[in-house]
């Protein structure tokens, strides 16, 4: 994660733009109205459920599908009279497909030999690209014989070979499991950053899209929600359905009781929220506190201070992940609340435990106040 996240400059137009693009498939819109600017060599994920519109917007951008209205353009060209193999873009899919009868040097090398670069020029690029997937040791092995993350840098590779100008990722490690995928996913940044290429990529993974995004658009229904750095997303979620989407959170709906310039009070029916800025709301008015469970302490006794930000329970339930716990508190109201606490040190013997009666609490700077 690299955290230069802000948009570019109006002085300066962005590389890709995205200009109110719709796709209507005979009246069911799988991408609706959506606006995006991406800079040059930033790493941009759109991130979404099953079925939101993701691949269809990068197909839109690969040239595969022509939106219905809107305009799409890369480098001040606009791609709409562009048929997909003129365009500077590649697509690596999900399944990469390499060709299973072609060594690792011939698969790399495919592209090039059939657009006729000259051998010599195709050798060099080719040596050029395994060297930076750092795989040219196993540039005579056939696909089968390398690993699943192997295969992926040698489809990162080819995809690069032909030096796009803008490089689109359907679901990249969507093939990996979980270990592997963590361990390609820094990868395959470093050497898309090394590269300098620009480039959109797909994930319904959240973890994902942190990791490897500058900034991230989280889809529903074909619309953007929220576009941000994964941290602003994360820490400043705009909706419920986006605090909920990334993350774990606990949302407690309640009024806002005192509108403060900056804090206000949320009476919530298992406790009150003191929260310590302002909102945009009016006094009486519904609202929904999002709480982070990591941004709540657990502790034997009632803290001490205003009767604000805490609220006793009972554990109902824990997991343990190894470096840390989830505890799920039972509240008054019936309500759950997820704490987790981090394991930082062996052995405790004031652990606690199923059936504890406790007090969770957290400070005024921990909650997100929703008004939608
Ligand atoms: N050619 C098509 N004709 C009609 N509907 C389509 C077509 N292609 C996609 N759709 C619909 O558009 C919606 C968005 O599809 P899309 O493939 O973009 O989803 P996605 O976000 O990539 O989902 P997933 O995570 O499952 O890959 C879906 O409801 C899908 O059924
Ligand atoms: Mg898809």
């Amino acid at each position: 994660m690299v955290d230069t996240a802000a948009a570019p400059a109006a002085a300066d137009p962005a590389f890709l733009q995205i200009r109110d693009v719709v796709k209507d498939f005979g009246g069911f819109v799988a991408v609706n109205h959506v606006d995006l600017d991406v800079r040059q060599g930033e790493i941009f994920a759109l991130l979404g459920s099953s079925g939101c519109g993701k691949s269809t917007l990068l197909r839109m951008l690969a040239g595969f599908e022509a939106p219905t209205s809107g305009r799409i353009v890369l480098g001040g060209q606009d791609l709409a009279d562009v048929p997909p193999y003129e365009r500077p873009i590649n697509m690596m899919f999900q399944s990469y497909a390499l060709f299973p009868h072609l060594s690792v040097w011939d698969n790399v090398a495919f592209g090039l030999k059939r657009e006729g670069l000259p051998k010599d020029a195709v050798a060099q690029r080719v040596d050029r690209m395994l060297d930076l997937v750092q795989l040219a040791r196993f540039a005579r092995r056939k696909p089968h014989q390398l690993s699943g993350g192997q295969q992926q840098r040698v489809a990162l590779a080819r995809s690069l070979a032909k030096e796009p100008k803008l490089l689109l990722l359907d679901e990249p490690l969507g093939a990996l499991d979980r270990k592997l995928r963590e361990q390609t996913q820094i990868e395959l940044v470093n050497i898309i950053e090394r590269v300098g290429v620009t480039c959109v990529m797909v994930t319904h993974d959240q973890e994902e899209a942190m990791t490897m995004a500058n900034r991230i658009a989280v889809m529903s229904e074909g619309r953007f929600l929220q576009v941000g750095a994964p941290g602003a997303i994360y820490e400043t979620p705009a909706t419920r359905f986006v605090a909920d989407f990334i993350g774990n959170v606990n949302l407690m709906d309640g009024r806002l009781e005192v509108d403060a310039p900056d804090h206000v009070v949320i009476d919530c029916a298992d406790c009150r929220h003191y929260v310590g800025h302002g909102i945009t709301g009016t006094e009486g008015m519904a609202v929904t506190v999002a709480l982070r469970p990591e941004k709540i302490h657990l502790s034997r006794h009632q803290p001490a201070g205003d009767a604000f930000n805490r609220v006793p329970g009972t554990i109902q339930e824990l997991s343990y992940f190894g470096s840390f716990t989830v505890y799920h508190l039972k509240l008054a109201s019936g309500l759950m609340l997820k704490v987790s606490v981090a394991n930082t040190q062996r052995h405790r013997d004031d652990e606690f435990t199923w059936g504890d009666a406790v007090w969770a609490h957290w400070s005024r700077s921990a909650q997100v106040v929703l008004t939608q």
